[in-house]
């Protein structure tokens, strides 16, 4: 069922020529993991090797988000990730806004699908999306909208930052309640 209404929504998204975003992507991506998760991460946008294969975090920051969910202690079923956008931004530049708000009913799409128990921001072109107009700090979670958000560092950010590691851990030891 819930697959069903998924596959609803990746083939809008395959369709969608709602933001230039799409006159340059070779593949729209649309989302990895369980349909019925605990975890719902938000990242920014697909980059290089995510357009060529379609799969989110499919690169460096991909290694990186793997071991937070191993961290986590998250199982395969346990959780979901998709990107404010489903289309790759040219020259890896951020969303822009009018881009995120095209894409923004698919995020929300998948969001009611799935229905997690928490979403995860990843850095602050997640939560600029999910909750415009609200800063969120970081580590504490905070309800929105009837749903438990909370904003993580993108993993991308402790490639580059080793300090963040430990403080993302902290952030995750402090909060496991939410998706245990
Ligand atoms: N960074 C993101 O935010 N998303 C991806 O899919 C890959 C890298």
């Amino acid at each position: 069922m819930v697959e069903a209404g998924y596959e609803t929504v990746a083939r809008e998204i395959i369709k969608c020529t709602r933001c230039p975003l799409h006159k340059s992507a070779i593949r729209r991506v649309i989302g990895k993991g369980s349909c019925n998760p605990k975890v719902f991460f938000i990242g920014e946008a697909p980059g290089k090797s995510e357009n060529e294969t379609g799969i989110p975090f499919y690169g460096r920051a991909g290694k990186e988000l793997d071991k937070m969910i191993e961290y986590m202690r998250l199982s395969e079923e346990d959780w979901m990730v998709t990107n404010t956008v489903k289309c790759h931004p040219p020259e890896n530049r951020k969303p822009r806004t009018n881009e995120i708000e095209c894409c923004k009913p698919f995020l929300l799409s998948q969001i009611i699908l799935l229905n997690p128990k928490i979403i995860i921001l990843l850095g602050n072109t997640a939560e600029k999306s999910f909750c415009p107009g609200r800063k969120l700090e970081w580590g504490v979670p905070v309800e929105h909208e009837g749903r438990m958000i909370l904003k993580l560092y993108h993993p991308a950010a402790l490639i580059y930052t080793s300090s963040k590691k430990e403080i993302q851990r902290a952030f995750i030891d402090k909060n496991r309640d939410l998706w245990s």
